[in-house]
């Protein structure tokens, strides 16, 4: 199983298991409508819901918190660096680093298949969403463009193609046009 499938499965879990906890807490205040007072057994209901509770969040710290700080590839040398700067409305892309003064980027940026590519990426006004889309227009990978910072990001392609890049964060009028492109061979 892949990561983001496994965290969906242990979505779908804790879905179940919370829709179960809410029903049993509206099953139990409908029977006890008819005349006792307050809740029965409610220590021994309280102790069950944490329980429940402490459960679905050791599973879900478990399985995310090792992970983190979420830096892919982290213990490789990346094939290729790209160079990034997010500007309203579109994205500088260069083999080499950008002046913020006289940002100038190439077209046509090329990086290679099934190796590691880092971008790294800035922003010289706002914040902006560097988000990498394949040729099935499904998101691969993305990270913040923000002004101040340079963030980086690795991945590897396993398919050459052409790739888009789509802002993901509203960044003014034009954001839904800001877009670019690279190609993978
Ligand atoms: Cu840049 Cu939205």
């Amino acid at each position: 199983m892949e990561g983001h499938e496994i965290l969906l499965s242990l979505f779908l879990v804790s879905a179940v298991l919370l829709g179960s906890l809410f029903y049993y807490v509206y099953r139990s205040s409908v029977s006890n409508a008819n005349g006792s007072e307050g809740m029965q057994d409610a220590k021994k209901k309280r102790f069950f819901f944490a329980t429940i509770l402490l459960v679905v969040i050791l599973i879900f710290l478990t399985a995310t918190l090792p992970k983190s700080p979420y830096f892919l590839f982290a213990d490789q040398t990346p094939a290729k660096v790209v160079h990034v700067a997010a500007k309203q409305y579109n994205f500088i892309m260069s083999n080499q680093a950008i002046d913020p003064k006289n940002p100038v980027g190439e077209q046509d940026i090329e990086v290679p298949q099934g190796q590691v590519v880092e971008f790294r990426v800035t922003s010289l006004d706002v914040n902006h969403g560097f988000a990498i889309y394949n040729e099935e227009a499904k998101l691969v990978t993305q990270v913040q463009a923000m002004p101040g910072y340079v963030n980086k990001l690795r991945w590897e392609f396993d398919k050459p193609g052409k790739y888009n890049i789509l802002c993901l964060e509203y960044c003014g009028s034009a954001h839904s046009f800001m877009r670019a492109s690279f190609t993978v061979k």
